[in-house]
């Protein structure tokens, strides 16, 4: 479980000052689908940050399983994050001069996972095992980005919008495998939108609203990439 405790966060000094998260406590459930909505700015991304130990937060806590990794050292942290933490972002991050099978490799490596080219089937690119991210469209270049994320075998999975840039068509289908490899392997799932319609494929959904959490609520049935509104 990973349960987020009183969490603040401001940037700036000053006049400039300016509070991102003002107290947010919040538990996420192993195996859970999480997704976090709100407007453009309310923090979504900060809050995703500082759950997944990209960012400090100012005060509060993130426990996991009663560690809490705001105390960690930078050393144990980048550890923590290696295990555990798998993040897909929406720019994909891809490295250009890599091709498919070393870009997933790199993911792989870091958890010493040596049958990742699996992963890549799974996501429909194992044809394209040598192509370079220029050669890819946006949707296959982020699917590369989830093999390379899942390659990591991670028990949590962080999602920044990553359907942003994509069509409905490659979105759906990036969604699609996710949910597909979430019930294969059993990971957690926080993901980021501001698509209303994808809350609808999510078990917990969190609001946000100028650094508050402003409502949360769970789904009673859970939709699939195709059956969602776009
Ligand atoms: N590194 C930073 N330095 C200064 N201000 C920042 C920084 N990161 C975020 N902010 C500010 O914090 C607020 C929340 O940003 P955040 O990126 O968390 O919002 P968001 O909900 O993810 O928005 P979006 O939907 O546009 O991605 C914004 O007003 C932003 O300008
Ligand atoms: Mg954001």
């Amino acid at each position: 479980m990973i349960e987020i405790k009183d969490i603040s966060k401001s940037y700036g000094s000053g006049e400039s000052r300016c509070n991102v998260l003002k107290g947010i406590s919040l538990k996420i459930n192993d195996g859970d689908f999480a997704v976090i909505l709100g407007a453009s700015g309310s923090g979504k991304s900060t809050l995703m940050n500082i759950m997944s130990g990209l960012e400090k937060p100012e005060s509060g806590q993130v426990i996991y399983n009663d560690m809490d990794i705001t105390e960690l050292s930078d050393k144990k942290l980048v550890e923590f994050r290696k295990e555990n933490t798998g993040f897909i972002f929406q720019q994909y991050y891809l490295l250009p001069n890599m091709n498919v099978d070393k870009n997933v490799k790199m993911g792989a490596d870091l958890a010493g996972n040596k049958d990742y080219k699996a992963i890549i089937d799974a996501v429909g690119l194992g044809e394209k095992l040598h192509k370079y991210p220029s050669e890819l469209s946006g949707g296959e270049q982020q699917r590369v980005s989830v093999a390379r994320a899942l390659a990591k075998k991670p028990k949590i999975l962080f999602l920044d919008e990553p359907t942003g840039a994509l069509d409905e068509q490659t979105g759906r289908q990036v969604l699609d495998y996710i949910c597909k490899l979430q019930k294969e392997y059993g990971f957690t799932i926080i993901m980021v939108t501001h698509n209303l319609n994808i809350a609808e494929m999510a078990k917990t959904v969190i609001k946000m609203n100028s650094g508050k959490l402003s409502e949360i609520y769970t789904n009673k049935t859970q939709k699939t990439a195709y059956e969602i509104g776009w």
